[in-house]
């Protein structure tokens, strides 16, 4: 049987951008194992389920030639988009019956993948393709990710580990084999020479937004998401939510200790930043500024009255609703209730300012233009 759930667009853009590389220690093991093992020349490497390419592309320095393999066209025409590894070719086709020729392959890889395959005739094939002494690598990943920020403790982890509960329903029998390590898989390689690496570490710095895609691309998540479109996205949408706000900066509290603590830029920063602008500028009124990365807004405060309009923007909405409730430069009103709520949720489409506005947005450094 072969499982096809890896086959829709969306999915593949989400695999292509939040797949985790596997790391280089994990291909400097297997490279040196193959050089134990066959010795060079490393010609040919096959990287079956080779999804959007990670894998094949960390192996590509150190082969003549990388076929990445794969039954599902969506996945592989990522991979193909990814430019500067002329010696990398995607090829659709299933690991259980391999388009070589008997004994020409140095290295089969499978990343994440070999739990998918049938067991059998996927062992049968790796057996024939190899070249004498040519390797086979199985990799994956244990299904205990620890997720910490700053001084969060485990708050992050059991916001994770509270998305992998309600995905349980969904979680396929072949996910299931992959999360007891492939034992099975391991114990029926019939090759003389064999050997198992378990707990490599591996620590990564990532921000919400890419956990979030990374457990999106999960197949168990793409099913749910069939079954109940709505739930999936608030699912998300949430832990997205929570992630956040257990990031330093993000909590409410956090931006209220900011505000009363933070030290503000001195009157004479100010006056120096002014009487620059005004001996290159010359011009004034100054129309517009925009303090990048206001959090609770003590430097837009201190600008804001040299400016008929003042912008601060902010990627956290905490720090800018306490910046809000101290929006009070002198030429400033105090928003409503109803222009705080547009302004902190703005979205792109409603930046007007009228004359002596301090508004506050939320928005990223990346996307002013
Ligand atoms: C979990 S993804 C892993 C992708 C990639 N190797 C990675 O590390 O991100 C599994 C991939 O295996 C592919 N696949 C599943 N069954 C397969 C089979 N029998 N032969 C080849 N590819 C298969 C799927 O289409 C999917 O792209």
């Amino acid at each position: 049987m072969t499982y096809r759930l890896f086959e829709e667009k969306h999915h593949a853009s989400i695999y292509q951008r939040y797949r985790f590389v596997p790391p280089e220690e994990i291909r400097d093991i297997i490279l040196h194992y193959l050089e134990r093992k066959k010795g060079q020349p490393h010609v040919l490497a096959v990287d079956l389920g080779c999804g959007t390419g990670q894998n094949s592309r960390l192996l590509a320095p150190h082969f003549q030639e990388v076929v990445g393999i794969d039954i599902s066209e969506c996945q592989l025409e990522e991979a193909r988009a990814v430019a500067g590894f002329n010696n990398i070719t995607y090829r659709k086709g299933t690991a259980e019956e391999l388009p070589f020729p008997d004994g020409s392959v140095d290295l089969l890889t499978a990343a994440s993948a070999a739990h998918w395959f049938d067991q059998q005739r996927f062992l049968l094939e790796a057996g024939r393709v190899l070249k004498p002494c040519g390797c086979l690598a199985l990799l994956g990943f244990a299904d205990n990710i620890r997720l910490h920020y700053g001084s969060c403790g485990d708050r992050l982890t059991d916001i994770y580990d509270e998305f992998k509960k309600v995905l349980l329903p969904y979680t396929s029998t072949q996910v299931a084999v992959a999360n007891t390590k492939l034992q099975d898989l391991y114990a029926a390689i019939p090759f003389p020479d064999k050997e198992r690496i378990e707990c490599i570490p591996l620590k990564q710095q990532i921000s919400v937004r890419n956990i979030v895609g990374f457990i999106e691309s999960f197949s168990m998540y793409q099913a749910f998401q069939r079954a109940e479109p709505d739930a999936a996205t608030a699912l998300l949408q949430r832990t997205h939510d929570s992630g956040m706000a257990n990031r330093p900066f993000e909590g409410k509290e956090h931006a209220t200790s900011y505000w009363k603590y933070r030290v503000s830029p001195s009157s004479q920063l100010i006056e120096e930043v002014m009487s620059f602008l005004k001996k290159k500028r010359g011009v004034q009124p100054f129309d517009l500024a925009v303090d990048v990365g206001c959090g609770s807004g003590q430097g837009t405060m201190l600008l804001a009255p040299h400016f008929s309009s003042m912008v601060g923007t902010d990627v956290s909405p905490a720090q800018l609703e306490v910046a809000l409730e101290h929006a009070t430069a002198p030429n400033t009103s105090e928003p409503t209730p109803e222009e705080r709520r547009r302004r902190v949720d703005w979205t792109g489409d409603n930046l007007c300012l009228g004359p002596n506005s301090v508004a506050l947005y939320k928005q990223s450094y990346d996307s002013i233009r």
